[in-house]
């Protein structure tokens, strides 16, 4: 059955042969969705006869986000970490274990209850395509376990068994990163994608160029956590593997924006992690100025970025960022789907997936003018309505 949304009164379709500027935007439009694809755009006055047909009322409308870092399935939670971080604890990665041994102990209902009630929140704030992790069970089975859920919650799925060495193997790190390497990436089988952290606390360079290139001969693609906490080096890996993202990337020089922009490696941004670990944001002006395409998403996880909101990371995008709302727009739609080498989301050009955002707002500026506001009216994913 094909729907026609028309008195669109601005249309951001990512698609600059559509409209104005990278965002593709025009006014007074009409989008035309059929059998889950976009069929037609156009203007509202030239729309083509459909089997239902809607007006939104001069509302605007935006491309479905695209959440490409989230840690969704997970037990338990690190309220009281977060309070003593805000009392002037520092962020080490150490509370890490703590969620690894709430998972662990959690059933598979309980996980997957607590993921979907994440996903509807992302969903509520125009997420509409979303990859999760698995990194909190760091055990052969326990990660396995991890996998199997997230693919029940999630589109894309990364293995993260180098989340950190579990505290079982701390004095031999180097068995886990064989058992990272073997056992356990065999039995990730069924993700799309092998991701590290790298960096203080967590693993080293080498150690992640052995998982990442382990990953990749198992037919993973890559990603990388890197850059967080400090400088290891983690960016000039990126660079040299060409992974599809790196990811945080709070401290980085000149020197690793340049190899980020010649490498093509996508900077996903994750502000939400700033926020709750009270530190200094980056400046995705240098970012995009060196030329470096930029993802934005939620990084959602119980530790340092407990955010279920995509509209919140837009508005701290652009305030704590210097992003244009524009740019944060364009980078939490069309960046999440580079982040994830997707070219059918992120975008409303013909054939794209009919992944659709009605704001309650006249203009796509009210996303990061109203913070906090509940501003998505209806979604509509794979031309179904959610809401
Ligand atoms: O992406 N940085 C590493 N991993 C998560 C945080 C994990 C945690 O503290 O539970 C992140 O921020
Ligand atoms: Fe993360």
């Amino acid at each position: 059955m094909s729907l026609l949304l028309t008195g669109i009164g601005e249309l951001l379709t990512n698609d600059p042969s559509l409209g104005a500027g990278r965002v593709g935007r025009r006014h007074d439009a009409a989008l035309l969705l059929d059998e889950g694809r976009v069929a037609w755009i156009g203007d509202t006055n030239a729309a083509p006869a459909a089997d239902v047909s809607h007006d939104v009322g001069g509302r605007a409308v935006v491309p479905g986000f695209v959440d490409s870092h989230t840690h969704l399935v997970f037990g338990g939670d690190r309220a009281d970490e977060f309070a003593a971080r805000m009392a002037g604890e520092p962020y080490d990665g150490g509370g890490i274990a703590s969620t690894v041994r709430a998972t662990r102990a959690a059933s598979d209902e309980d996980l997957l209850a607590a993921a979907r009630v994440r996903r509807g929140e992302l969903e509520r704030s125009g997420v509409t395509w979303l990859e999760a992790k698995s990194g909190y069970g760091l055990s052969v089975d326990s990660e396995a376990r991890l996998l199997r859920l997230s693919a029940e919650v999630a589109d894309d799925v990364t293995f993260l068994g180098a989340h950190v060495v579990p505290e079982e193997y701390r004095a031999r790190r180097e068995e886990y990163v064989h058992l990272v390497c073997g056992e356990m990436l065999e039995r990730a089988a069924g993700a799309n994608w092998i991701d590290v952290f790298l960096d203080r606390g967590a693993f080293g360079v080498e150690e992640a160029r052995t998982i990442l290139s382990a990953g990749r001969a198992a037919g993973l693609g890559l990603r990388l956590h890197t850059n967080q906490l400090a400088d290891l080096g983690g960016v000039r890996l990126a660079a040299e593997l060409g992974v599809a993202s790196a990811d945080h990337l709070t401290h980085v020089s000149d020197e690793d924006l340049g190899l980020l922009a010649d490498a093509g490696v996508v900077a996903t941004l994750v502000p939400g992690a700033e926020f709750s670990t009270r530190s200094p944001y980056p400046d995705a002006r240098r970012f995009l100025a060196r030329g470096v395409t930029v993802a934005l998403a939620t990084d959602c996880n119980p530790g340092t970025s407990y955010l279920t909101s995509m509209t919140m990371v837009i508005a701290l995008a652009v305030r704590e960022c210097r992003m244009s709302v524009d740019d944060a727009v364009w980078s939490a739609s069309a960046g999440g789907a580079v982040a994830l080498q997707r070219r059918d989301v992120g975008h409303l050009g013909v054939g794209a997936r009919a992944d659709v955002v009605v704001l309650d707002a006249p203009r796509v500026t009210h996303l990061a003018y109203r913070p906090g506001a509940s501003l998505v009216h209806a979604l509509y994913r794979g031309g179904e309505r959610r809401f």
